[in-house]
């Protein structure tokens, strides 16, 4: 039997990058997924088609994460559309490096309310709806182990997940809800690629550091997603995984 079989997700960002792929692991184990975007309709479309013609069920459903009533309306799209909910996978985030002289309020606000209170909101709405069983995971980043240089704000929000993902481990597990952070290092995505990310100095310092000797790609990812979302994960709560082929 399929790993996820009757169980309802949600994955926020999941029109492209890790999100997308992550929205289609779960569906693969059976899982039926609501595929949040916040401008790229097209591509939560696209990868909610591309699950339906695997076999598995999805919706695309928009929404920002950074505003209490969207965050709540995907909780709730996930009642309506499928009658429950089991996984949320908080993966929506935005990043930008640069020194502490390129520091503003507005790359403060924009970075930490997608990445930090995004997070909490979507978790605050779907929490009522969780049953015994349930998980959250949390996609972070590497950059919270490594602290790189010229980082601080990105940087800061995957700290900030980091510790709410300790927090809310404790304050939920009484509940038998598991909450976990996925740090992965680089991944070739859309996001990373306009960032100019992908093929800069940046990447080809940090690649002899990887073990594996590669940058990652998003399936690397969305199957550690599968296993922190399925029963097999079951004594894992409040973990930060590293997963980029061995940086750190
Ligand atoms: N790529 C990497 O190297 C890397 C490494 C470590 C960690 N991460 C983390 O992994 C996650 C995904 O990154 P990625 O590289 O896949 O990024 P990406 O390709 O840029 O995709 C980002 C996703 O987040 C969504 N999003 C942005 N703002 C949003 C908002 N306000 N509300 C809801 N959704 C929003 C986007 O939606 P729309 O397109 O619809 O606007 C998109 O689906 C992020 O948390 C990132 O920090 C990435």
């Amino acid at each position: 039997m399929s790993k996820l079989t009757s169980k309802v997700a949600l994955v926020t960002g999941a029109s492209k990058g890790i999100g997308a792929a992550i929205a289609k692991a779960l569906a693969a184990e059976g899982a039926a997924v609501v595929v949040n975007y916040a401008s790229s309709r097209a591509g939560a479309e696209k990868v909610v088609a591309e699950i339906q013609q695997a076999g598995g069920q999805a919706v695309a459903v928009g929404g920002d994460v950074s505003k209490p009533a969207d965050a709540k309306g995907l909780a709730d799209a996930a009642i309506q559309n499928f009658g429950r909910l089991d996984i949320v996978v908080n993966n929506s985030g935005v990043f930008e490096f640069g020194v502490i002289e390129e520091v503003s309020e507005e790359k403060f606000h924009w970075m930490f309310n997608i990445n930090v209170l995004g997070t909490l909101l979507v978790t605050k709405f779907a929490v009522p709806h969780l049953r015994e069983g349930s998980s959250i995971i949390n996609i972070g980043s590497i950059v919270s182990r490594i602290t790189p240089p010229g980082s601080a704000i990105y940087t800061g929000t995957k700290g900030a997940v980091d510790a709410i993902t300790g927090s809310l481990a404790r304050e939920l597990g009484p509940r038998k809800i598991r909450v976990n952070t996925i740090n992965p290092g680089m991944v070739d995505t859309e996001g990373a690629r306009s960032m100019g990310v992908i093929g800069s100095d940046m990447e080809k310092q940090m690649l002899p550091q990887v073990p594996l000797g590669r940058t990652g790609q998003p399936d690397d990812i969305a199957s550690v997603a599968v296993f922190l979302a399925s029963e097999d994960s079951r004594w894992l709560t409040g973990e930060q995984l590293l997963v980029g082929g061995g940086l750190r």
